[in-house]
């Protein structure tokens, strides 16, 4: 039988015992941490990444839900005697080289689906976790942060807009022909280190738009915010303007480009468009 879970009430108490479980660590971050191997996304695991982890697991179990989660951390884990009904992505600190480094830019992701796919997912939660503010999106219910409804920014102007690049990459030489003419065009351009949240930012209208083009990014970094980005009225897509189809996997990349509007959507396609692709 299907269990009725009512998962946006369940999320916000994943992120209050997030912040209340990772607390006493953030005190200590500047001392020597225990090497704690690496995460199934691929990066070192720090003790604050598994406190949150553990957080976010042990409060949807007191609920008593079957679930496989798909994590950074430990990677796909089944919970309970159905796994399959339901799948929760977590990125349980986005951010952490922010949050160990003391810049304030960093935050808890979950994202829960019918399938292991984006497309399947139908709420989600992105709470930032140094300033307190928590976005959240049901399909077919809006975004919001905390209890005001969100909507992403009206601006077309490119020289007027703030535009999120992932420029973090071994491997900057292949993309940077792609984002020439883009920075050229653009007077604000940011990156701030948690993707997640500045997915968020487009879609409450902080910022007109966000990309990765990377090939770099785990879906399980943008899964909530896919949702909280397509609830708000922004759009995301592929670097071609295609629907992201993404399986949601810890070892699973995606690149995309989100914008506040269709124009600026549009506008960026093409700025970004390899020159071979051009007709
Ligand atoms: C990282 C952040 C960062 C992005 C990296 C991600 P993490 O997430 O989202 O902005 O450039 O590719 O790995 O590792 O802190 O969860
Ligand atoms: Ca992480």
């Amino acid at each position: 039988m299907r269990q009725q879970v009512d998962w946006a009430h369940v999320l916000i108490q994943c992120r209050n015992n997030v912040r209340e479980k990772i607390r006493p660590l953030l005190k200590k971050i500047d001392r020597p941490q225990r090497d704690l191997g690496i995460g199934a996304g691929g990066d070192p695991i720090e003790n604050v990444d598994l406190a949150a982890e553990t957080a976010i697991v042990s409060t949807i179990r007191k609920h008593e839900i079957t679930f496989t989660l798909i994590s950074e951390e430990s990677g796909i884990v089944e919970y309970g005697e159905s796994p399959r009904q339901c799948y929760v992505t977590a990125d349980p600190i986005d951010g952490t080289t922010n949050l160990i480094r003391g810049a304030p830019f960093y935050a808890t992701s979950i994202a829960v689906s019918t399938e292991p796919t984006l497309t399947k997912v139908h709420t989600a939660l992105v709470t930032d976790l140094f300033r307190g503010t928590t976005y959240t999106a049901q399909k077919g219910r809006g975004a919001h942060k905390d209890d005001r409804r969100i909507r992403p920014s009206t601006n077309t102007s490119m020289e007027e807009a703030v535009i999120g690049i992932d420029l973090n990459s071994y491997r900057i030489q292949n993309i940077a022909p792609r984002l020439t003419k883009l920075i050229g065009k653009t007077k604000h351009v940011r990156h701030f280190g948690a993707n997640a949240l500045e997915l968020c930012y487009v879609a409450d209208g902080t910022t007109d738009a966000f990309i990765d083009i990377r090939g770099k990014l785990r879906t399980t970094d943008m899964a909530a915010a896919w949702l909280i980005i397509r609830e708000a009225g922004a759009i995301i897509t592929t670097p071609q303007g295609k629907p992201l189809r993404a399986k949601l996997d810890p070892k699973q990349k995606v690149e995309f480009i989100a914008a506040a509007n269709l124009e600026m959507h549009t506008r960026i396609i093409s700025l970004t468009k390899p020159e071979k692709e051009k007709t």
